[in-house]
């Protein structure tokens, strides 16, 4: 959900097989005694199992934000998740999603709760009947949040009735209004997104990366492909995005629609490489090469771009992919690998490896829980520009990444931007800028925030000095 922390789900259903569930030695210092609204000591013990791994993930395993994805509806239960997050010096913020239209209910369950990982069976009758029961269950339990006197100084967010309506309450942070505004955006009607690349450019038949040359005779024919492809998929309210590149420019013309240009949908910016083909590169800049190698998704070009950065200047692509319905984007290698792993949810060390040929056509379709994928190759033959993982276990020289990282803006303690030239490490004698940390007043560089994270669940990285976040979820229909 955020680009750029480290962030994970956790619910206490995968903890029901646990033999520390059953465990009676687990205990956060309560405000209130607990027990007897939970149906079974079974599933406190479970929740408590859950915030221990929270804690752990918060705590040793470098996590940022951690989901508590649970059926936190009892004032008991939030008191016990707040109890816990003072004892641990984090900040909580809760999600209510509050629904009460009966339609809206039997299609969540038929959509949602069928391919839920409570229900492995998939059984529609049976599920509908189940979780109808369970509501009834909750009802009797379910106490909502109450923004005027009971939680007014809680921080949260009700979504009611599938994003119909919305009350936000006490956002206290940066990475608190992102959740908001993600939250706002994002919508449950059925769409798809169809990413695919440009056709095949005269640099890729060279093997040159970058550039902004212009489509081959069959990047040209693939073109033409896929817009028979839109025509014979009925594809009418479909809206095309392309990047400023001509190669994207000239495949979208072909369409015959109307079609948007994004300068942030541009290829990945390969700095002093740009145009080169990896040979080239390997002779005339072998450390860089070899670097890239070592860990391709944080490294950073001289003078160009990491695939870290690119997931952060994509953030406002994928946020209005978010809320669109069907859309076409005909991006670039290193772009699509960024989108996909958006929604499939891959991590960063996949993401930079992940296939993405040329003349092929992904069709992404949403569903809960997942993201159905499906592929279309146009039949038009072209050149394969993807370059494996390199072979082997490759020695990581720390040395050598920490003093390019100690020159990245975004992923090192030193944030002060600096022309991306410098990044590189070009300048290593130039003394570094105080960091905003240190530049703070005395007593408030604990509240010291970095990096720009925004929102995809792809990206697992950077560093964060705030105070770790858990995001406690309950949904209450
Ligand atoms: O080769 C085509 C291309 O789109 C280049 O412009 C770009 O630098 C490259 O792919 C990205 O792929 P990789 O990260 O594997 O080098």
């Amino acid at each position: 959900m955020l680009v750029g922390f480290l962030y994970d789900k956790f619910t206490n259903s995968d903890r029901n097989d646990r033999p520390a569930c059953k465990r009676k030695d687990l205990h956060v210092k309560e405000a209130h005694t607990l027990p007897k609204l939970d149906r079974s000591p079974n599933q406190r013990q479970c929740a408590l199992v859950a915030l221990q791994d929270v804690k752990a993930y918060l705590t040793e395993e470098g996590g940022q934000i951690a989901v508590f994805d649970a059926t936190n509806t009892t004032r008991e239960r939030r008191d016990l998740i707040q109890a816990f997050v003072k004892e641990n010096a984090f900040k909580v913020f809760f999600v209510e999603s509050v629904c009460d239209d009966p339609e809206v209910i039997a299609a969540n369950i038929l959509e949602v709760k069928v391919s839920s990982p409570d229900y492995p069976e998939r059984h529609r009758e049976r599920v509908m009947d189940d979780f109808l029961k369970r509501i009834e269950c909750y009802k009797v339990t379910y106490q909502p949040l109450d923004p005027d006197d009971y939680d007014k100084d809680l921080s949260f967010i009700k979504v009611i009735n599938v994003g119909r309506r919305f009350l936000v309450n006490r956002v206290q942070d940066y990475i608190q209004s992102k959740i908001v505004y993600y939250l706002m955006n994002i919508h449950v009607h059925s769409h798809s997104i169809y990413l695919c690349r440009h056709g095949e450019s005269n640099h890729n038949i060279e093997g040159r990366i970058g550039g902004d040359s212009e489509l081959s005779p069959r990047g040209k024919q693939f073109a033409h492909a896929l817009r028979e492809f839109i025509d014979e998929h009925e594809l009418s309210d479909l809206k095309v995005w392309t990047s400023q590149l001509r190669r994207t420019i000239q495949t979208a013309e072909e369409l015959g629609v109307p079609y948007e240009q994004w300068k942030i949908l541009n290829e990945i910016d390969a700095g002093v490489c740009e145009e080169m083909t990896y040979e080239m590169i390997q002779e005339t800049f072998p450390e860089e090469f070899a670097l890239r190698d070592q860990d391709k998704y944080h490294y950073r070009y001289p003078g160009g771009e990491s695939y870290q950065d690119l997931v952060q200047r994509l953030e406002p692509v994928i946020m209005e992919l978010e809320r669109q319905g069907n859309v076409l984007v005909v991006c670039h290698q290193a772009v699509m690998r960024c989108l996909l792993a958006y929604f499939l949810d891959k991590g960063a060390d996949d993401l930079p490896y992940m296939k993405c040929p040329l003349h092929t056509v992904l069709k992404l379709t949403p569903v809960a829980y997942g993201c159905k994928v499906e592929m279309f190759y146009l039949n038009v033959e072209a050149v394969n520009t993807h370059r494996d993982r390199p072979l082997g276990n490759i020695p990581r020289d720390s040395a050598i990444l920490h003093r390019r990282n100690s020159y990245t803006p975004l992923s090192s303690h030193d944030q002060v931007k600096r022309p991306r030239l410098y990044s590189a490490g070009n300048q290593p004698w130039l003394p570094l800028a105080p960091t905003p940390s240190a530049l703070m007043p005395e007593g408030r560089q604990s509240q010291t925030r970095i990096g720009s994270g925004c929102l995809n669940p792809c990206v697992k990285e950077s560093t964060l000095t705030a105070p770790k976040t858990l995001v406690a979820v309950s949904a209450s229909e």
